[in-house]
């Protein structure tokens, strides 16, 4: 067996979130487009008496470093489908802000699932590990894949969508994490109260996937679109301030990312992103302030410890 592994996975956002009604399941049926950005967490596996987490970078606090993170949850569902103990510390190395609409756990999950297959020698077939992460969480499979994808069902059904040129982003991340099954609850409150119809919403994003494919910043901007904002909005009213700053700094567009509370503003270029974040980061409408392009690969393995 080899010493440890090390996976390296990129945080998403959506350029497209439409949300349908709420299943038998508890999930809501969606049509998502995923852009995977680089910004990424660091997931180690090293083999161990017993399995635990540690967490350590600048988003460490409020992730749970017990058997209840998603990380180890991947281990675990792992070691069950190859019969095998999951006896292995974890090493998060977090990077991608916590409860912030990101799928930070997400990759966590997945940089643990590609890590402990390598550590594990393990040779599964793309489509049974995609399978495990699916039982994980709705993202866990495009935290492997990475890219662009459009994303169904509940945004487990993948397919690769073709993005030409890279965008740039800056993401406004917020103090407060919102918590993704409150932010759809909320959704749900909101088209009970008569706020939209929920038929419909699942249309694939046609219109966008078409600019994405042209690579014209300009034309994707209008079309960036999130069902899920009016929800993070309504629980949390501040995050209309920090979409109006990114739009007044210079941003294209901005839009919350996935549940949120995360706000992710698409800029023409790097030089603009860059101005964007530095007028953003002095308006004090946000904890941190950072840039990311897209698109990237999904989870990856690198040196152990990125040396
Ligand atoms: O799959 P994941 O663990 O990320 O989902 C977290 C929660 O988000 C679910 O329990 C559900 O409340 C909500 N969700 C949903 N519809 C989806 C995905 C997530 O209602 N398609």
């Amino acid at each position: 067996m080899i010493g440890g592994a090390t996976a390296r996975v990129p945080a998403k956002i959506n350029l497209h979130l439409g949300v349908g009604p709420l299943r038998d399941d508890g999930f809501h049926e969606l049509a998502t487009l995923f852009c995977a950005l680089g910004m990424y967490d660091d997931v180690t596996v090293r083999p161990a008496d017993a399995l635990s987490v540690t967490v350590t970078g600048d988003n460490r606090r409020a992730v749970p470093a017990d058997a209840s993170n998603l990380a180890a949850k991947a281990v675990i569902a792992l070691g069950e489908r190859i019969g095998r103990e999951p006896n292995v510390t974890i090493a998060i190395d977090k990077h991608i802000p916590v409860a912030g609409g990101m799928a930070g756990g997400s990759a966590d999950a997945a940089g643990a699932l590609v890590a402990a297959a390598r550590l594990w020698r393990v040779d599964l077939p793309r489509t049974e590990l995609l399978d495990i992460a699916a039982t994980l969480g709705s993202d866990v499979p495009f935290s492997l894949t990475g890219g662009t994808a459009l994303g169904t069902g509940r945004g487990e059904q993948l397919l690769p969508v073709l993005h030409r040129g890279e965008f740039h982003w800056v993401l406004a991340v917020s103090g407060i994490g919102l918590s993704t099954p409150d932010v759809y609850r909320e959704l749900d409150r909101l088209r009970a109260d008569g706020d939209r119809p929920t038929d419909a919403l699942t249309a694939r994003p046609d219109d966008l996937m078409v600019a994405i494919a042209s690579g014209d910043v300009h034309t994707v901007a209008p079309l960036l679109h999130n069902d899920l904002q009016p929800a993070a909005l309504s629980l949390q009213p501040l995050l209309r301030r920090t979409l109006r700053a990114g739009r007044e700094a210079g941003a294209l567009a901005g839009i919350v990312s996935g549940s949120g509370p995360t706000c992710a503003f698409l800029c023409a270029d790097l030089d603009a992103a860059v101005r964007v974040a530095a007028e953003l980061s002095g308006s004090g409408v946000a904890k941190a302030v950072r840039t990311a392009s897209g698109p990237v690969a999904g989870a990856r393995l690198v040196p152990v410890d990125g040396h």
